[in-house]
């Protein structure tokens, strides 16, 4: 059945294409029932030609495809229905983060949506999908699950402000991480150390720990005392953040962030 379902994309920026290359590279669909669109025509040419995808102008993605991601900024959102009309039938997956089901049902003027919240990591098939449907029926469900387990763990709330959460954890977490790994590379180069080494070093430490926490399901705290011994040197790293605050700095940085995602919600 999903072999004759056809998707589209509108908007093939960073997120549009991580999950395009991704359902073609699971198969979740065959390429031609694959359809295509973004603004940017530069852009959406080398996309086509690089997954031999013919793009398509919105009217027709419009009304060949049964399931469309719209991997668009929110503030785009508003302008593309003043563009195009979406058939009511459709399936509209949004990955908008802040645009609530109903702003999405009021505007597009359709009955069935999946909001969904996921993260870069889909472009490995690692990411986090966080995702509530509204309309669906059981076999558009399964197919929806099919995509978002190409992507990656998907994670089906009742409670849509759990996705406004998710965008604070899982959507933003990979940048989170990317910007401590880089003060650390920077003060370890400040030593001295080379910064190829370093990188190699943070980048498979990381990964290894993360892996080892997930494996045996350890507590972050019994993980911290496994690594952080008494007078050892992690804790007089640790010590050193928390002697100027660092805590104060997470929580006025995820307080202020918060109030950020809450103000996008539209
Ligand atoms: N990036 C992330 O890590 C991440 C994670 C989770 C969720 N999200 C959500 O995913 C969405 C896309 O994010 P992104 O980072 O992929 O953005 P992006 O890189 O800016 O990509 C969006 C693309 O959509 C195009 N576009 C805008 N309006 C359009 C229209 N009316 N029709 C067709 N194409 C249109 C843009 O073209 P122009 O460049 O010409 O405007 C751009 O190429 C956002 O709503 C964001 O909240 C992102």
């Amino acid at each position: 059945m999903e072999k004759e379902t056809k998707i589209g994309i509108i908007g093939l920026g960073t997120m549009g294409n991580a999950i395009l290359e991704r359902i073609l590279e699971k198969r979740i669909f065959k390429s031609q029932n694959v359809f295509i669109n973004d603004k940017d025509k530069k852009k959406e040419k080398k996309i086509s030609e690089r997954y031999k995808i013919r793009p398509s102008k919105l009217n027709e993605l419009l009304a060949q495809a049964d399931f469309i991601i719209l991997a668009i900024k929110p503030r785009d959102f508003l302008s593309l229905n003043r563009e195009i009309s979406f058939p009511k039938d459709k399936i509209v997956i949004s990955i908008m983060a802040g645009v609530k089901i109903d702003s999405l049902k009021k505007t597009l003027k359709v009955k069935k949506i999946v909001r969904a919240m996921p993260n870069l990591m889909v472009k490995i098939g690692r990411g986090v999908i966080v995702w509530k449907e509204q309309g669906l029926d059981f076999n558009e469900i399964k197919i929806v699950r099919r995509i978002f387990n190409a992507l990656g763990i998907e994670i089906r709330v009742k409670d849509e402000s759990l996705i406004d959460q998710a965008t604070l954890i899982s959507g933003c977490g990979p940048g989170y991480l990317y910007f401590f790994e880089d003060l650390l590379l920077k003060s370890f180069v400040r030593l001295g150390f080379s910064r190829n080494f370093t990188l190699k070093l943070l980048l498979n430490a990381f990964l290894g720990a993360i892996l080892f926490q997930k494996e045996n399901n350890y507590k972050l705290e019994d993980l911290l005392k496994m690594v952080a011994t008494k007078g050892g040197i992690t804790e007089k790293f640790l010590e050193t953040l928390k002697e100027n605050k660092i805590n104060k700095i997470f929580e006025q940085a995820a307080q202020n962030a918060y109030e950020r995602n809450k103000k996008i919600i539209i």
